[in-house]
Formats: structure tokens, sequence, C-alpha cells
């Protein structure tokens, strides 16, 4: 059966899930505005889009005003709200006594508290539309490994807010889902690679763990999945009338999940220990 045309606001769209999400949605009949921290970085994505109904709208999703002036404007214009995926994000590698106050907030603030701001702001057109909320998380959501703390407590809280959020909705048929990608070739991975400023203090403790770190990391990039993937996945969420809770995608988010839940926590600990330690000589994916 056909799929009614939805107006769609994805976040984070310059590059990576974000960018490949709003042209899948829009090649797919659905309207979609596109979030953009910048509006200037806009080419690549209308490039992409290649003249389907892909409106960039300027949104960092840290600013109240970008937050407001977005959903005013999708109003506007469309006079409705179907569905918002929270897909912007930014990672942060280092171990937690390296880190700095503002590093820590910054995290929180992009991944978390504005996921949360938009959400809410979004929430009185997305009941009036039984709509649908797809928030864009990470098996780090799930599995926290060591050098990715931060990271990995962001996207738990935001697995946490998902979950709560989807039976706070379940009631008005707002349909709520998490995707959990693992390793996949973004921006990411290269021109939004993020590391604390004090990561490689030559007297750190940490050295030789943050060494071992970009060794597994430089093995993690051989094998990166292919981003389009999970864009299919955001805009099958975007569609589907009755989707469950979390959707991990990848091999090694797969494997990885597979492994936590069936070891106990402790021989789950020796894994990581065994593999993240300084001289190991193989190891599984990292991010
Ligand atoms: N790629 C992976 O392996 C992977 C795995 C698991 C989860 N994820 C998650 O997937 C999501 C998308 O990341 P990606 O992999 O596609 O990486 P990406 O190519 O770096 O895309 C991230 C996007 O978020 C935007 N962004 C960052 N801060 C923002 C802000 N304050 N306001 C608005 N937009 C902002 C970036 O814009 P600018 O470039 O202009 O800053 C960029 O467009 C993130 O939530 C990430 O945590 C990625």
């Amino acid at each position: 059966m056909p799929v009614p045309a939805r107006v769609v606001l994805v976040t984070g769209c310059r590059s990576g899930f974000g960018l490949l999400a709003a042209v899948e949605l829009a090649r797919r009949g659905h309207v979609v505005y596109a979030g953009l921290r910048d509006l200037d970085t806009a080419g690549p994505l209308l490039q992409a889009a290649g003249g389907l109904p892909v409106h960039p709208v300027q949104l960092d999703v840290t600013s109240p005003d970008d937050r407001r002036r977005a959903i005013e404007r999708i109003l506007a214009e469309q006079g409705r709200l179907d569905a918002l995926v929270n897909n912007a994000g930014i990672a942060l590698g280092g171990f937690q006594e390296q880190l700095e106050l503002d590093e820590v907030r910054r995290v929180l603030e992009v991944n978390v508290v504005s996921v949360w701001a938009l959400t809410t702001l979004a929430l009185p057109h997305l009941r009036a539309s039984r709509g649908a909320v797809c928030n864009v998380s990470s098996v780090a959501g799930r599995i926290a490994l060591p050098g990715l703390g931060l990271y990995a407590a962001s996207k738990h809280a935001l697995e946490g807010m998902t979950e709560a959020l989807r039976h706070e909705l379940r009631p008005f048929g707002v349909r709520v889902t998490l995707v959990e990608p693992g390793p996949y070739a973004t921006d990411i991975m290269e021109r939004n690679r993020a590391v604390c400023r004090r990561m490689h203090e030559p007297d750190s403790p940490y050295q030789p763990w943050v060494r071992r770190g970009e060794e597994l990391e430089a093995r993690v990039h051989e094998r990166l999945g292919d981003p389009a993937q999970v864009a299919t996945r955001i805009a099958d969420l975007v569609e589907a009338p009755a989707p469950r809770l979390r959707h991990p995608l990848g091999f090694s988010a797969t494997l990885r999940l597979l492994f936590r839940w069936l070891l106990p926590f402790s021989a789950w600990e020796a894994v990581v220990a065994r593999v993240t330690r300084p001289g190991a000589a193989a190891g599984p994916q990292r991010r």
C-alpha cells in the first residue's frame, strides 16, 4: 500500500546519516526539512538531493531560537509536522580523567539536552498528527567502552529518555524508535572526529591505552559500514505503522550486543580488558 506523504524534520544534515536520510525520505515522496548548523554548508545536501523536495533549515540544535524558528517555519509552510529524526550528534574520545568540564557539557548538550528540547517543542504537533520520533543512538548507547565514556554516557542517556518517551507517547499514537548503529563511514570518523584536548598529554598514565585505542580505531576504519543502510532504516522507521523500539545496525553492533547479552559481566569485562590491553594482538571494533 502506498505510504502517505509525511512532513519530516531531520537534524544534522550536513553529512552522514542525516544527509542521506533526508534525501532518501524525499526520494520516497515525503516533504523534508533538513536541519543544518550553518546554512552555508547546504551544498553537499542539495547536490545529493538533485531537485528532490529537501528544504534546508537553520537549526543548531543547541540554539533555543533556531529550534523555535525551525518548528514555526514548518508549521507556517506545511501546517503540520509528522516526524522528527533527532540525528545531529557529536563524539568525544578520551579517558574520563582527561576530560574537562566544557567538553563534557558540550557532548551532553548536543546529544541529550538538545534532543529533549527539540522533541518537546515538536510534541504537540506530533501528537496532533499521530506522528513519529526516531532518535539516532549508537551501540555505545548499550555498551560502554574505555576511552569513549562520555559519548557512551550521552547515548545511554538518550536511550533512557527515548524508552520512557515511547511509553509516554503510546497513548497518543506517536511511534518512538531508536537506531543503534555500529561503526559506519561518515564524517564523524574524519572531519568531525573529536578527542579531548588532553588526550595526548605525554605524561598521562593512560597513554599506553590511548595508543592501543588508536590501533583498534585504525582497524575499525578498515571495515566501516555503508551509511546508506542506516539512512534506509531511518526512512523505514518514519513510515512504519508499528515499529519496535530498538534497531541495532551493522554486523559488529549486532555481534557485540549478542556477546554482551550472553556473557555475565565478569566475562565481558575480561574480554574488554584483554582486547584493550596495550600490546594486545586483536580486538573488536570500538564505536
Ligand atoms: N558513523 C558512525 O559510526 C555512528 C555510529 C553510531 C552512532 N552515530 C550517530 O549518528 C549520528 C549522525 O552522525 P554521523 O555518523 O552521520 O556523523 P557526521 O557525518 O559527523 O554527522 C553529524 C551531523 O550532526 C551535525 N551537528 C553536530 N552538532 C550539531 C549541532 N549543534 N546542531 C546541529 N547539527 C549538528 C553535524 O554538522 P556539522 O558537521 O556542521 O557540525 C553533522 O551534520 C550522531 O548522532 C552519531 O552519534 C554514528
